[in-house]
């Protein structure tokens, strides 16, 4: 770790409390100009850090920037994550990850941005991006399995967004559901969508690995109306942070490379059964232009909806949109 490293650890460990100039020198080994300088550095670097005469430094409880320094220090010990790039602005992670995955990244690479300047979200939708409000992370994965299962990646990001929201958050827990297939909602309003895309070699037309792109909207306000009324954030405020994205990136992180080892487990799809917004619902789904009603019976062992339709028919929906009726 280097200095910077280093006082800035010690600052987090303290976030939200002054610790003096002189404490931070002593117990790095440093001068007191030294911890100066580094906190001036920090400052630049988008930290925040308040500094008072006769108090020290604070990390003040908002700070929250985004850094491979920070991710890392936050992973398990046994992370299978293989490397850690955070940019400060990209088009869209996901875009990023699939050229880097073509050129050879490795399995277990994480891209995360302060900001995507275009944002994807499925069936050619924007995903609002927008700075230091929200976590915008892809991982590339080279999993062993068949192409047919590349939906039980998605169902293990979304039982690892709301486990690691759930382990950070006690106001999130029992209160965070999954909208088959990859939507999370808390408290009526989707706070985080999920794309997973397959990386093609043009030359030999084979799947080579998968990019799983992760949105999630922390303290993200005054969304545009193409994102509808249905989008929302974990806190109302900046200030309400419990969390740091570091944290919750780690979390995530962590989360999906133990699931990738094995997409079968029994617990990945119990754990997404549990948290499934439309169980015991009804809905409609489009099949071949129709639109039909239904009820919601369950997820099945490949993460599919089982449905019983209007006409009494039983169906498994392997893709595609629902909606939830409101009664
Ligand atoms: C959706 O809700 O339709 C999916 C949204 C996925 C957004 C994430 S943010 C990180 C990654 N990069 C993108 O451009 N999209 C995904």
């Amino acid at each position: 770790m280097n200095t910077k490293s280093k006082v800035l650890t010690l600052l987090e460990d303290n976030q939200g409390k002054y610790i003096s100039g002189e404490e931070i020198a002593d117990a790095l080994g440093l001068s007191r100009a030294s911890v100066w300088k580094v906190i001036r550095e920090l400052q630049a670097g988008g930290h925040r850090i308040a500094a008072a005469t006769n108090k020290g430094y604070m990390l003040e409880a908002s700070d929250d920037v985004l850094t491979a320094e920070g991710i890392l220090k936050n992973l398990a010990r046994d992370s299978k994550l293989t490397k850690i790039i955070c940019l400060d602005s990209v088009d869209s992670t996901n875009n990023y990850a699939k050229k880097i995955a073509l050129e050879g990244a490795a399995h277990g690479t994480l891209i995360t941005a302060d900001v995507q300047t275009a944002g994807r979200g499925r069936h050619g939708h924007t995903f609002e991006s927008p700075a230091n409000t929200g976590l915008y992370m892809t991982l590339i994965l080279r999993p062993k399995i068949e192409i047919s299962k590349f939906q039980m990646i998605t169902i293990a990001d979304a039982v690892a967004v709301c486990l690691a929201i759930e382990e950070l958050y006690e106001g999130a827990r029992g209160k965070i559901f999954i909208k088959w297939v990859n939507d999370i909602y808390f408290e009526g309003k989707k706070i985080t969508g999920i794309l997973t895309e397959a990386v093609t070699n043009f030359e030999s037309g084979e799947i080579e690995s998968v990019v799983t792109g992760i949105g999630i909207n922390i303290a993200t306000k005054n969304f545009t109306p193409a994102a509808g009324d249905k989008a929302g954030s974990i806190f109302d405020d900046d200030g309400d942070r419990v969390f740091t994205r570091n944290k919750l990136c780690a979390r995530v992180a962590d989360h999906i490379m133990n699931f990738a080892e094995d997409l079968n487990a029994p617990g990945l799809i119990a754990a997404y059964r549990e948290r499934s917004l439309l169980t015991g619902k009804d809905i409609t789904y489009m099949k071949d232009e129709r639109k039909y009603s239904a009820h919601a019976e369950g997820i099945d062992d490949s993460g599919g909806l089982i449905v019983l339709n209007e006409h009494n028919e039983r169906e498994i929906l392997r893709s595609g949109e629902v909606s939830l009726i409101r009664n």
